[in-house]
């Protein structure tokens, strides 16, 4: 599968848990935890996948615009993991605080994902050929099944 399709139908999936979650109400907290532990999953898996393969590659083909949007793109990864997402996972999801959390960390991701969709993404269609965003997909799809086993493996210890 071509590695910008992938990354794609991964936003979709995301963006599909923020707003079951943000329609979510303080008595679903079985609902929300579930629907928090999934997103964490997808989120951080996702952007293992963007910065481990695509990135480098596309900081490397790119010139200073791209080295701008690579910079601006990993400073949102960080802002979710290691800030808006432990944030949430230690907010009592019976509480109104946790809907305000959500709120914030769906408006956040929607605007990085809207910017990779309208700039990084369009300008790494042209710097690479379709072989090379095949063979990117390819090693994403690894990257991805192995994660998940190690992610699954974390949660039931
Ligand atoms: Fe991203
Ligand atoms: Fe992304």
């Amino acid at each position: 599968m071509n590695a910008i399709d992938l990354l794609i139908d991964d936003h979709e999936k995301v963006k599909d848990i923020l707003t079951r979650l943000t329609d979510s109400t303080e008595r679903a907290v079985k609902t929300r935890t579930e629907l928090l532990q999934k997103l964490e999953m997808e989120v951080t898996i996702h952007t293992q996948l963007e910065e481990q393969i695509l990135y480098p590659a596309y900081k490397e083909a790119g010139g200073k615009e791209e080295l701008k949007m690579y910079h601006e793109a990993k400073e949102e990864h960080r802002t979710v993991d290691s800030l808006v997402l432990p944030d949430l996972k230690a907010t009592d999801p019976s509480s109104v605080e946790f809907s305000g959390r959500v709120k914030v960390c769906k408006e956040l991701l929607e605007h990085h994902i809207e910017e990779e969709e309208s700039e990084m993404f369009p300008s790494a269609r042209e710097l690479f050929d379709k072989a090379r965003l095949e063979e990117m997909g390819q090693q994403m799809s690894e990257l991805r099944n192995r994660l998940k086993k190690e992610f699954t493996a974390s949660q039931a210890a």
